[in-house]
């Protein structure tokens, strides 16, 4: 592997300073103008002025890697996406234009289980080459770590399919995937009527195994109507958290249920969705340390029109994330500068906040904070160039893909255009 010196950044973000990010340094982005960076193995070796980094010894015998102008950014940290899935719901897609719920379609069959359905008959080997090709892709748009959820199985057979095609490709491809087990997902079609004894399974057999395999980092509850309660995800998080999984949650998305202080309570790494917090649950979150994690894709492709309350959160002091929620129901998206476009547009973030959101703040959600987030000295030289002269641009710009390079721990993944 060659060591780098990375030169020509119109805008290098450093995003250098406070993990995690609270209220106004949240677009604090630690810019450098005209700034280089020097990778040496899998690390940055120095960060700073160009001037100053090209006199550096190891500068003169490094490979030249020359940006022309491009603005130079930590690599997305993608905290939320379902990777693992068999193919998309277009039609369903069809049915909410014509004005059918998300609701609805799950309650006539569709939705998440018309997922598991096709999942379960599904050759591993078919799932891993899909799940492949968007990691591919996950690269191709700037993103250099990602979160997956298992969830789509339900029956010990097909979670375990998961986890390990998560496993494998970990291994396997640059991108880092950090897996979190989802089997309470939704109720499983065997124990309809009978969602205790499920969790029951879940806590005492499914979490132990899963965690003692080292299969999942993590452990999540679609705490929801028509999901889980909060009782139910206490039980299953509490089980997790017992053995080593950390909690995290997705909170209040089509109703107020008190997740959001549930993960407030089990010190959740993550709280994700929020649409429907309360003023006092936000104040609350804002004296937690839980990642407040929002998924702009969702409002988005489901046509909704409230999207999370991002202002007034970091008024509150909370600890902002973006993420795609990548998955076939509700954000078939796996575009970070996307959902950048719709936190900016759609939820009023500054474009430097929606950067510091899709960066440092996802890092400390994934406890992967002192490796990847920001460009600093020491950390994994996981970074995005994209072909813009003001980083303002990256989220102003949607609907198309202006990432040009990506570069994982030293090495280049994704170079287009240059
Ligand atoms: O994060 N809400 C639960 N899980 C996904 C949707 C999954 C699906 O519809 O397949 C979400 O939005
Ligand atoms: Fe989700």
């Amino acid at each position: 592997m060659p060591d780098w010196l990375i030169t020509g950044c119109s805008e290098l973000l450093t995003l250098r300073g406070a993990i995690p990010r609270r209220g106004r340094a949240l677009g604090e982005l630690g810019i450098i103008r005209d700034g280089a960076l020097l990778v040496r193995d899998d690390r940055i070796a120095a960060v700073g002025p160009r001037r100053r980094i090209e006199r550096l010894r190891g500068a003169r015998r490094a490979e030249k890697l020359n940006l022309q102008g491009r603005v130079v950014l930590p690599g997305f940290v993608d905290s939320h996406t379902h990777l693992i899935f068999p193919g998309s719901r277009a039609a369903e897609y069809e049915q909410r234009i014509a004005g059918a719920t998300y609701e609805e379609i799950a309650r006539a069959g569709g939705g998440i289980r018309s997922t598991v359905e096709r999942l379960r008959l599904s050759p591993a080997r078919e799932l891993k080459a899909r799940a492949s090709a968007n990691l591919h892709e996950f690269g191709a748009h700037g993103t250099t770590t990602i979160e997956a959820k298992s969830g789509y199985g339900l029956d010990w057979k097909s979670e375990l399919k998961i986890l390990e095609i998560l496993y494998e490709l970990h291994q396997e491809q640059p991108i880092d995937i950090h897996s979190t087990f989802l089997g309470a997902h939704t109720v499983p079609p065997e124990f309809r009527g009978r969602s205790d004894a499920y969790v029951n399974l879940l806590a005492r057999r499914w979490i132990p195994t899963v965690a003692t395999a080292g299969l999942a980092e993590f452990c999540d509850v679609y705490c929801d109507r028509g999901a889980f309660t909060v009782e139910q995800a206490r039980t299953i998080l509490t089980a997790g958290r017992a053995c080593g999984l950390v909690p995290r949650v997705h909170a209040e998305q089509l109703e107020r249920t008190g997740a959001a202080r549930l993960a407030i309570e089990l010190a959740a790494a993550s709280a994700d969705h929020l649409e429907k917090v309360s003023r006092a649950d936000i104040r609350a979150l804002g004296l937690s340390n839980v990642v407040c994690t929002l998924l702009p894709g969702c409002c988005f492709h489901l046509g909704l029109g409230r999207y999370g309350p991002a202002r007034e959160l970091i008024e509150a002091g909370a600890i902002l994330g973006l993420a795609t929620d990548f998955n076939p129901g509700t954000s078939p998206t796996l575009s970070m500068p996307m959902i950048l476009s719709l936190a900016c547009t759609q939820m009023r973030l500054t474009p430097a906040e929606a950067i510091a959101a899709a960066t440092v703040n996802p890092a400390y959600s994934l406890r992967q904070h002192d490796r990847v987030g920001s460009l600093e000295v020491g950390k994994y030289a996981d970074l995005a160039a994209f072909d813009v002269a003001d980083y303002r641009e990256i989220p102003y710009y949607f609907g198309v893909n202006l990432c040009s390079l990506t570069m994982k721990r030293g090495t280049v993944i994704h170079l287009k255009n240059m």
